[in-house]
């Protein structure tokens, strides 16, 4: 496995958005080593070692996610070759570091950077490569195609932001609860989830303090697929519930254990190892199952139809590094 400390890098330049477009209708973009341009189909990566392609489709709803999560925890990879490791308050981008066969042919390339910048060049690619009438958050079923030249924007779907609870979900002084007038309607896949609230009655003295809400009526109007909310917070512990539909946009590489309950419906997920790729297992999750990721795999899930998930995450600061030096074993319980 490749460790932090085999080439460091770090570029603190602004990225650099080329003008003219290009025939497309398209900027190109480069910070580092790296430069990114795409055409009707595809996003072309280009970097010292040589150059790798993706459908475009994929790579903006991977770019997405790395945006809208600010590189997440670990590694968000965007298929088996090219991605993001999120070292917190750097990050590293590589092609192939994480993929045995590009190892062993040495046509791997990485570099670090300040998380700002890079930050700054996925959301400029984003704001330029999106098209009017496509959102890379929605099921393929739910919105329009990402291809062909540049037509339009869509800034209302790529500034979309997380949902964060700053106290449980539906006490006063948080976010609302998602309503029909606040544009968040019954998806097509949950018109038979239950839309009543549970009635609180606090003692005196506790009024304000004790709450309670209908978590499947939540997520039953969730707008997005594969972007946790943040539903509740207590300490380090963080309860993450998303609806997900068709593919999660990335194979996630833990860096920590992470829980799933599959609260509805099921989720396939393809397991593999979190440096090399390689297949480890395949796991099917029906409603009710719980998993316990491991910290040192990738992870990758396809949802048939829209279905609930809630993904618990230790946010523990430097639990990364008690995995990372073998502290801690990668997964949760000895059997
Ligand atoms: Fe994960």
């Amino acid at each position: 496995m490749a460790t932090a400390q085999d080439e460091v890098m770090v570029t603190r330049g602004p990225h650099v958005a080329h003008g003219p477009d290009n025939r497309y209708g398209y900027r190109s973009f480069e910070i580092g080593g790296f430069r990114f341009e795409r055409d009707e189909y595809f996003a072309h990566i280009t970097c010292p070692k040589g150059s790798y392609v993706m459908s475009v489709d994929a790579f903006l709803r991977a770019l997405m996610r790395d945006v809208a999560w600010g590189f997440f925890y670990g590694w968000v990879n965007f298929d088996e070759v090219f991605g993001t490791c999120n070292h917190y308050g750097s990050v590293e981008m590589y092609v192939g570091t994480y993929n045995g066969a590009y190892r062993k042919a040495g046509t791997d390339y990485r570099e670090y950077f300040l998380s700002q910048p890079l930050f700054a060049c996925f959301k400029a690619m984003l704001d330029d490569w999106v098209n009017e009438g496509y959102d890379p958050f929605a099921a393929p079923l739910e919105t329009g195609s990402p291809y062909g030249s540049k037509h339009g924007s869509n800034p209302g779907a790529v500034n979309f932001q997380r949902e964060v609870a700053t106290r449980i979900v539906g006490l006063p002084g948080d976010a609302p609860l998602r309503t029909d007038a606040g544009g968040r309607r019954i998806n097509r896949a949950f018109t038979d989830v239950a839309q009543d609230e549970p009635q609180v009655h606090a003692e005196p003295g506790f009024e304000g303090r004790l709450g309670g809400f209908n978590l499947f009526r939540y997520l039953s109007r969730s707008p997005v697929t594969w972007n946790p909310s943040i539903c509740a917070v207590i300490r380090n512990s963080a309860y993450c519930p998303t609806t997900e539909e068709f593919i999660l946009p990335v194979e996630h590489g833990n860096d920590r254990v992470e829980w799933f309950v599959q609260l509805s419906d099921e989720i396939e997920w393809t397991v593999k190892d979190k440096a090399t790729a390689e297949p480890r297992a395949r796991v099917i999750m029906k409603a009710g199952d719980v998993a316990a990721m491991p910290a040192d795999i990738r992870h990758q899930g396809y949802s048939p139809r829209r279905s609930m998930l809630l993904v618990w995450e230790n946010m523990t600061p430097g639990l990364e590094k008690r995995y990372a030096s073998g502290e801690l074993p990668p997964y949760p319980v000895e059997f």
